[in-house]
């Protein structure tokens, strides 16, 4: 996959962009580890610190509303400081937080960390893709884009393998398993200040001449000139907050919050945080819980590399509702499997197959496509604004899902619970069919006519939208 973002850098002739985009991908590395990490650790932390069942939601869930808070400071934050040293806070930030949770005495001060830790990741989230964009050529966008989701799973997988690899060393492992996250937030806050600024930023700022040299470094030189020319007939443009709601941008508002709810609530993060949990509910050890981890997160990574190389080629919308589908069966047969004694008995593998085929429906479909999408279907002059509603609703839905698995599970039953996530993914194909267009290879312009309803209705057929 690296191969491929080289091989595309190179035939843009700036090999530099592809040093850009890997150190700014380690903020979605960040978003990921993090994500991957707890699942192990939790399994040691609750014994050692002797964390309750709302402490352990609580340590997972602090993360997240830090996270929700960290996407709105960061939409302030990149204005006023620059995207590059809101990317080295953030790292800077991360480092110390992944050190205050590795060496944390009692749940709350853990919970404490978590919060911190979460404003970095919430930050990270936002900016990465922004920065990302904003500095890659129009041609090379998308798989740029694209790559952030690619360094979110690897930073899930990683965590499992650190998780794997420290699950016998004692039981100070939990501390190691979240200290290390500080090695890659140091790697993002030192590889940040010596990356550049962003070009739309310099602009903004009034120095044009800054942009054109870092746009020669990214950019053809004659597409220079029409870059800054483009970003400044932008920035002019840039719409107020009121505009979101605005009659024009609501319907694609819809569609957005909407990707970002249910990509939340089907469940997926329940799978990431808790899926040892819910293999040793099936009866593994924690420790080969812990391995067979690994195996989702490596099928996690490889449908999201699937879904990147295809998905500008078949279009958003099939993976989107496939993918959809085949989530929800799993999740029907994963409560069959807890609601039926006789399948545990005798069918014991059944759990861990429909949990990989939970994550790779997953990974081709709502994984890359919320995020994709968000930053294809708003018109650029609300785009910031309209990217950060979309994120911190999906942190938020996202410590919903998460802070409540547990006590769900143990009042309803964990049938019961996943029953309720498939009834979820039902409701979200129907959205996804009636609500979302087909953005492949269209036009900004195309895309918001259709979802408002403007002109083009009675056009239907592939690559519109069948209802808006
Ligand atoms: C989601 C995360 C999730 C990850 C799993 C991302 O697109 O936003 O919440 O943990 O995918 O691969």
């Amino acid at each position: 996959m690296a191969q491929f973002f080289v091989t595309d850098a190179r035939r843009e002739g700036k090999p530099f962009l592809f040093v850009v985009a890997l150190i700014a991908a380690l903020g979605g590395f960040l978003f990921g580890y993090d994500t991957g990490v707890i699942s192990g650790a939790l399994l040691y932390l609750k014994g050692d610190l002797h964390a309750s069942t709302f402490q352990q939601e609580a340590i997972v869930g602090a993360l997240l509303i830090g996270a929700a808070v960290g996407a709105i400071i960061a939409g302030y934050l990149a204005d006023a400081i620059s995207r590059r040293w809101t990317k080295v806070l953030s790292g800077s930030v991360y480092t110390l937080a992944a050190l205050a949770c590795a060496f944390s005495q009692s749940p709350d001060q853990l919970i404490g960390a978590r919060f911190v830790l979460g404003l970095s990741v919430g930050t990270a989230s936002f900016v990465s893709p922004m920065y990302l964009a904003e500095l890659s050529p129009k041609r090379i966008r998308g798989g740029l884009v694209s790559f952030n989701q690619l360094m979110i799973v690897s930073g899930i997988l990683a965590a499992y393998i650190v998780n794997f690899g420290l699950k016998g060393i004692g039981q100070d492992n939990w501390r190691w398993m979240l200290g290390l996250g500080a090695a890659p937030g140091l790697m993002l806050a030192v590889g940040m200040a010596l990356m550049p600024y962003s070009p739309r930023w310099l602009v903004e700022c009034g120095r044009e001449d800054e942009a054109k040299e870092v746009l020669r470094r990214t950019h053809q030189e004659q597409d220079v000139d029409d870059e800054v020319a483009a970003i400044k007939k932008v920035a002019a443009e840039t719409g107020s907050l009121r505009d979101l709601i605005g009659p024009a941008v609501r319907p694609m508002l819809i569609v957005g919050l909407g990707l970002a709810m249910f990509q939340q609530i089907v469940g997926i993060n329940t799978i990431i945080y808790y899926a040892p949990t819910i293999l040793a509910f099936t009866g593994s050890s924690a420790s080969s819980a812990i391995g067979q981890t690994v195996a989702i997160g490596v099928t996690n990574l490889v449908f999201t590399v699937v879904a990147i190389l295809l998905l500008d080629r078949l279009g958003r919308r099939v993976f989107l509702i496939v993918g959809t589908a085949g989530l929800t069966i799993a999740l029907v047969v994963l409560g069959a499997f807890f609601a039926f004694g006789t399948l545990q008995a005798n069918a014991s593998a059944l759990a861990l197959i429909a949990l990989v085929v939970y994550i790779a429906s997953f990974a081709i479909g709502l994984g890359p496509v919320f995020w994709l999408m968000i930053s294809e279907i708003f018109p650029l002059e609300v785009r910031g604004p309209a990217m950060a509603a979309c994120t911190v609703a999906n942190w938020t839905f996202n410590f919903i899902i998460s802070f409540t698995f547990l006590t769900l599970t143990s009042t309803i039953g964990k049938a019961a619970t996943f029953w309720i996530y498939a009834g979820i993914g039902v409701i979200a194909i129907v959205f996804f069919v009636r609500r979302v267009p087909e953005t492949m290879g269209r036009s900004l312009e195309e895309i918001q006519r259709d979802v408002t309803g403007s002109s083009g209705r009675g056009r239907r057929g592939h690559g519109e939208l069948r209802s808006a």
